[in-house]
């Protein structure tokens, strides 16, 4: 099958940030209430801080998006500092004026995991699905929480994260006892079925996954290589995370 993924490599994170806030923002203007799928991570973050900017100064408004997001550790409330619910609401959800009834994450404290994680696959539908989905990638190539060895067909679920990706997460946690091990993610079938895919990566840690997600064949290996069959997939990279691609 043909690989579909679409390129931009521009100069530097800040230009990647901008590039990604025109796509978010005209998405917003064709359809205002546009189902938004959201990243955390510091991927995203200059580009949250763009979008707050123009709701603040230039009028964009988001009182009618609905927003769901990737992932959520398990065993962390929203009031946790590392929880992405706090991220989000710290980024972005706090300081734009969409309704808090409208933004929905995965809940990583729920008793009954399986039943969140079905939910959540019913509130994706019942939103009428996703208009665009914003994405990072792991430095192993996972999308959301898609560690390697996840199906194309996966769903929501919890899972375990690898070590790499404990690894990676324990910058921002203070012992290394707290960093949560597992994590409700939506699953790469999850992600496939949104209409648009966005996906960001800056900086030099990420070429090795850019250049397999891009350039390497399809599989769990590297989950973000499924991205290759979406039919409208883009991503947006700075030169230093483009920097093992041949073409
Ligand atoms: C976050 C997420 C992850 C991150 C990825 C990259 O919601 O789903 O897949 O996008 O781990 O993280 P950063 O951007 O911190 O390098």
């Amino acid at each position: 099958m043909a690989n579909k993924i679409k390129l931009q490599i521009l100069e530097d994170a800040q230009a990647v940030a901008r590039a990604a806030v025109a796509v978010l923002a005209e998405q917003v203007h064709q359809r205002p209430d546009a189902v938004l799928g959201l990243a955390t991570g510091s991927s995203p973050e200059a580009t949250y801080a763009e979008l707050v900017r123009l709701y603040r100064e230039e009028g964009l408004s988001f009182a009618r998006v609905r927003s769901v997001n990737l992932d959520e550790y398990e065993g962390l409330d929203g009031d946790h500092e590392q929880s992405y619910r706090h991220y989000m609401q710290k980024h972005l959800l706090g300081a734009i004026d969409i309704r808090p009834w409208n933004t929905f994450l995965l809940d990583g404290m729920a008793v009954d995991m399986a039943a969140e994680c079905r939910a959540y696959e019913e509130r994706i539908r019942a939103l009428g699905g996703v208009d665009l989905f914003l994405l990072g990638i792991g430095t192993n190539g996972h999308i959301a929480f898609n560690e390697p060895g996840s199906a194309v067909d996966s769903r929501t679920r919890l899972i375990e994260l690898s070590e790499a990706t404990i690894e990676a997460n324990s910058r921002l946690f203070t012992r290394a006892d707290e960093v949560p091990r597992r994590a409700l993610t939506v699953g790469v079938g999850t992600i496939m079925t949104s209409r648009r895919l966005l996906l960001l990566a800056t900086g030099e840690s990420k070429a090795g996954a850019i250049a397999a997600a891009v350039e390497g064949n399809v599989g769990a290996q590297c989950p973000a290589s499924f991205l290759q069959q979406h039919a409208d997939c883009t991503f947006l990279l700075d030169k230093a995370a483009a920097a093992h691609l041949s073409r």
